[in-house]
């Protein structure tokens, strides 16, 4: 039987998911939109470039501190924000939380989140960050940021890329749905896995602290597809934005900037960082990797705004070219969830253990003591691929 201590790298982890959860809820997680071409070419698009190490530079200590976001993450990597994190163990974003605090990076809740955001501020002194999304009703938009505010949450995390729902065809193909609305093939998935069901039914009921206020998500009228569809406000655009972005007068970044117009925009109407992300190949297939445009999108900016990425990352050397490249640090989101499935807080704490051994390592191993030493000096993209101009790291 496989066991957490098998469990090495981001892979083992997902196979270790694989075994524990109904496969309507693994699916859930694993699968990306359309064909999910996007969703592969997220991690190989980091192997169309080398890393160039130097030696004999002195790494007996390697600081992998960074700086984002006016927060101070003891390593470059932070889990970006997730939804309905009890579905996948019984203690969801509880676990999470605070395993990235023992690692001393930030957290992500999502608007669609199972645990409140105030709970999670006063449990833990970690950066917390909290994801939302732009609804019809304005006055919900002010209420909803008043209490991360009041909470104390200390960056705001607008999702830009998900003004509508990706098309998922294997959750059409269990009926994942919130509520669950399983196809036969569904339910008897679900059947398979009696462990987690047992789990499920013997903890805290099923809540979505964020929106409960606000939505009726048990009713059977509404769900997560018709919340998109119903209270999100296809028509957002950068005016609405800036308004929020004023209101809220702190530390303030959008997730699913893709273009360098983009990441300019939010820098004029005053964001303090972007996330390049095309949110795990979950919603427009077809879309360009955030590896593949960080360089175009950090040279654009020229430092007015934090810069990261998300989508893809599965290694400590994607990491590392991506810092390379002008990342101001890393999110991740199926490589701490599948270790949730897997093992809950234990399995997060080890997932986030091996990627902060990796970057260390790898670190040493490429002769940098600390996350400025990494610059475009550091990588060689292969003849076929784009190659980004040439800077140098202190730039
Ligand atoms: C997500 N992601 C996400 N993003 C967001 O802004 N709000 C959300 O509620 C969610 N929910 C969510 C659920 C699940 C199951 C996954 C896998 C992802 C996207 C997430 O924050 C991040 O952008 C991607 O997961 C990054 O890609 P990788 O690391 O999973 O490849
Ligand atoms: C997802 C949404 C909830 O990716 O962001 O499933």
């Amino acid at each position: 039987m496989m066991r957490l201590s098998d469990c090495h790298n981001f892979q083992d982890f997902r196979r270790l998911a694989k075994r524990r959860l109904p496969g309507p809820i693994f699916n859930y997680i694993d699968g990306g939109a359309d064909d999910e071409t996007t969703l592969r070419a997220n991690s190989s698009a980091f192997d169309q470039c080398d890393l160039l190490p130097s030696v004999l530079t002195g790494v007996s200590d390697v600081d992998m501190s960074v700086e984002v976001m006016g927060q101070k993450l003891d390593m470059p990597i932070y889990c970006s924000p997730t939804a309905l994190q009890r579905l996948f163990h019984h203690r969801g974003e509880r676990a999470v939380a605070a395993a990235a605090e023992k690692h001393g990076t930030m957290f992500g809740v999502s608007s669609l989140g199972t645990v409140s955001l105030e709970e999670l501020r006063q449990q833990h002194s970690n950066p917390q960050c909290y994801q939302f999304y732009f609804h019809r009703d304005r006055g919900l938009n002010r209420a909803m940021m008043q209490r991360a505010k009041d909470a104390g949450v200390e960056v705001m995390m607008l999702t830009v890329d998900s003004i509508t729902g990706g098309n998922r065809e294997r959750d059409k193909r269990t009926g994942f749905s919130i509520p669950f609305r399983l196809t036969l093939a569904g339910m008897l998935q679900f059947a398979m896995k009696p462990a987690w069901g047992i789990n499920y039914v013997t903890h805290e009921r099923f809540r979505l602290p964020q929106l409960e206020d606000h939505v009726d998500m048990g009713g059977g009228a509404s769900s997560i597809g018709g919340y998109f569809t119903e209270m999100l406000d296809p028509s957002m655009n950068w005016d609405d934005v800036a308004e929020m972005v004023a209101d809220w007068d702190g530390q303030f970044c959008l997730k699913g900037i893709m273009t360098t117009e983009d990441a300019r925009q939010a820098a004029a109407i005053g964001c303090t960082g972007v996330v390049l992300s095309n949110h795990g190949g979950r919603q427009l297939d077809g879309s360009r990797t955030p590896f593949d445009q960080l360089s175009e999108v950090v040279d654009a900016v020229e430092h007015r705004l934090d810069v990261m990425m998300d989508s893809g990352v599965q290694r400590g050397t994607h990491v590392l070219k991506a810092l390379s490249l002008g990342a101001k640090a890393v999110g991740i989101g199926r490589g701490y969830l599948y270790a949730l499935a897997a093992a809950g807080q234990p399995g997060v704490e080890r997932a986030l253990g091996l990627m902060r051994d990796e970057i260390e390592r790898d670190m040493k191993l490429m002769g940098a003591t600390k996350v400025s030493d990494l610059g475009r000096h550091n990588l060689r993209f292969r003849d076929h691929a784009e190659a980004p101009a040439f800077r140098m790291a202190a730039e």
